[in-house]
Formats: C-alpha cells, structure tokens, sequence
C-alpha cells in the first residue's frame, strides 16, 4: 500500500495574483488515498498510520469538484459564449453574470472553466504572444467588502503585479489595467463576488457605466459573478438608476443560474442520488460501504443541506473528519447529528425534515425508492 505525501502548497493560495491562479492551474488532480480495512489500518505502524490520515483528512477536506448537472450546464453556456465572442476587437462583446444565492458552487464552478480555458488557449496558442509577454488567457479578479472603482482596477493591477498599482488615479489604473490586458491578450475577465462593490445612489450609474467601459474598451468576456446581481439592478432595463445606461448592460449581459438540487420531480431526485452515489465513492473510511450515502442517507443529507452543495460538502467533510478521528469509519445519521453545519442550512432543515420524516416528502427517485 502507498501513502501518497501531503501535499501542501496549495492551502495558502488567494487565487488574486496571476502566479497563484498558474499554480492552481497547473496542480495534478489530488490522488485518492487507498482504502484500507480495519485490520489494515491497526497493523500500520505509529506513524505510517499518522500520514496516512493526514492525508486522509486532506483528502476529505478538498473533495470536488464533483461534475454536477449544473456545473456541467453552466460549463456548456460559457463555452458557447465564451467561443462565439472572438469577434473582431471593434465589436463589443457579450457579458455574462452567474447569478445565484450563496453557497451553490458559483465560484467552484467559475475557477473550474477558468482553468481548462487556460489550459486550452495555452496548448493551442503558446505561452507567450506574438510581441513577447506572457499570455494570460484569464484574469481573476475577487472582490472584497464595499470594494470602488478604483480598488477594482487596482485589484486587476494587482492581478498581473503591475508597479502602478500604489500611486495613480482611478482613471490612470483603468487604463494600466487596460494595457495589461491587451499584452497579455487576457480573454477572460471574471470579476468574482461583485455584489461588493459600492452599489449605492450616485455610485450605481458609475459602476455601471464602469462595467460598460470594461465591456466595451476591453477584449474580454466579462464574467460576472455574484449573489443577488438582478436586484442591484444590473440586468434592469431603467427602474432602479440611470435608465438607459443599466438598459444597455442589461441587453449585453446573459444571465446563468446555479439552481439549488431540488426534490419534487423524478429527474431532481435523480440528480440528487447521483451526487450522493459520485460523492460515496470519494470517501476514505474503513467501514464505508455502497449506498451508504445514496441509499441509508438521502432524505437526511437532503433536510441537512436543502440542497445546496456547498452546505452538503461542508457536512460530509466535517462527518469525513469526526469519523476518522473517533474511529467509527463510516458516515451514519448518528454521528452527523453532532456535526454543525452552516448557520442557513440549520434554519431551513427542520420544515423540510418533518416533510421528510412523515412521508411527504421523498429525496429517492421512484425506481430506487423505499428500501433503495
Ligand atoms: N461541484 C462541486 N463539487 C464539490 N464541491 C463543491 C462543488 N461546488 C461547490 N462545492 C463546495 O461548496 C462550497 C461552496 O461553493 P462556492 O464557494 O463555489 O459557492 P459560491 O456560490 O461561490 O458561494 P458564495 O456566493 O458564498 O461565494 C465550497 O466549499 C465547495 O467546495
Ligand atoms: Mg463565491
């Protein structure tokens, strides 16, 4: 049996400087640890047995990303849009803003495509332009508490390390960032947690007119992404502020949603079952077996999580972790009833648990219903 190394490295990225997102690009898909048996796991001396959890514990704390019907469908809007948006650089291209509430794998999602994006435009067109810089086919930018225009195009500056970034203007960043973005040939820009950014009276006209000039000066698809991105008024056409400005946004921008897994029809808890029985054969334990999610756990993950990926992986990683610490080796009701979960996850679990319980509910598809 091999335990593979610790991997480290990677814990300590913020994904905001170019060579972290080439380090997160280039990282070999993590190695699934050996399942070992009971037996297996006492006879591993001190501290073969001390690595091989610790690896073990890497390993659940980093399970995905899962290939989930809605990463896989968002993965397919980006692409066509993403491939019929190389117009000639005269026209303005189309934007696109994945709108969803938290904790449904927007981001996961997002780094994934910007990952194998990179990776393709790197294989097909090389790692550097016709004139000699380096190419960087995405620029990442995540957006921090009540960010303005100017730390938005600091960030982008910061981005590709740019000495400019401490002293000029917000106009003398914009442009800076523009012309990083024209060496590098940049032709991905996501601007990630957008609802951070100052949204309010005056300044909703601003960032929309910023957004614009982005949209328009920049060779880019603009990727946005954020929570509640329709209700600032992106996508309106008038109401909110400036009417004919947010109108012209909104006619550019394509909309993509991140759904929550859902219950109430056949296909949903099809969905459902899959991910878990995906999610199943990801899990180091000693005592695990088939179904133990799929079969003896759905209704329960489901209540626990109200299908919302974020809040199930969090579950399974901290169940991950007390069962290998405490020794049980295997996920059950029991032990996941002392895992905390997330503060909205508990909120809404205890209506649908009742559901659930008492029959009116069901999260198994009807050919695998009952004893599954
Ligand atoms: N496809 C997936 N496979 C496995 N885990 C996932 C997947 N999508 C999301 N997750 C997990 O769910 C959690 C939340 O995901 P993520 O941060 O992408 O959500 P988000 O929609 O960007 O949330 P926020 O709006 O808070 O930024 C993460 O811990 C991530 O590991
Ligand atoms: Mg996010």
């Amino acid at each position: 049996m091999s335990v593979p190394a610790a991997r480290g490295g990677l814990e300590n990225l913020a994904l905001s400087r170019k060579e972290d997102f080439q380090t997160f690009v280039d990282a070999p898909r993590r190695q699934q640890p050996d399942l070992l048996l009971r037996a297996q796991l006492a006879a591993l001396p001190g501290e073969r047995r001390s690595a091989y959890d610790r690896v073990r514990r890497e390993w659940h704390a980093n399970l995905g990303p899962l290939r989930t019907p809605q990463l896989a469908s968002l993965h397919e809007d980006l692409w066509d849009i993403v491939d019929s948006n190389v117009q000639d650089g005269d026209k303005a291209k189309g934007a696109v803003a994945v709108d969803a509430f938290p904790g449904l794998g927007k981001t996961t999602a997002v780094l994934a495509f910007a990952r194998e994006f990179h990776r393709r435009e790197i294989a097909e067109l090389g790692a550097f332009t016709a004139q000699g810089h380096e190419r960087w086919p995405v620029c990442r930018v995540g957006l921090t508490g009540n960010t303005g225009m100017k730390d938005l195009n600091r960030a982008m500056l910061e981005f590709f390390g740019h000495p400019g970034r401490q002293t000029s203007t917000a106009a003398q960043l914009g442009l800076q960032a523009l012309d990083c973005v024209l060496s590098c040939e940049v032709r991905l820009l996501i601007l990630d947690d957008l609802h951070f950014l100052k949204w309010h009276k005056t300044s909703g006209v601003e960032v929309s007119n910023h957004l614009k000039w982005i949209a328009n000066e920049f060779p880019v698809t603009l990727l946005k992404v954020g929570v509640g991105l329709a209700d600032k008024g992106l996508f309106s056409e008038g109401e909110t502020v400036g009417e004919t400005v947010l109108a012209q946004t909104g006619r550019r921008t394509t909309r993509l949603d991140m759904p929550p897994f859902t219950i109430d029809t056949d296909l949903g808890r099809r969905h459902w079952r899959q991910l878990l029985l995906a999610l199943e054969q990801r899990i180091v334990l000693a005592d695990a077996h088939p179904g133990m999610l799929a079969d003896d756990l759905s209704d329960y993950l489901f209540a626990r999580s109200t299908g919302h990926i974020g809040s199930l992986m969090t579950l399974i990683n901290r169940g991950c972790q007390r069962a290998q610490r405490t020794g049980t080796e295997r996920l059950t009701q029991d032990l996941l009833d002392r895992v905390k979960n997330d503060a909205a996850a508990e909120q809404a679990r205890q209506e649908l648990a009742y559901a659930l319980q008492s029959g009116k509910a069901t999260s198994r598809p009807r050919r695998t219903g009952g004893a599954g």
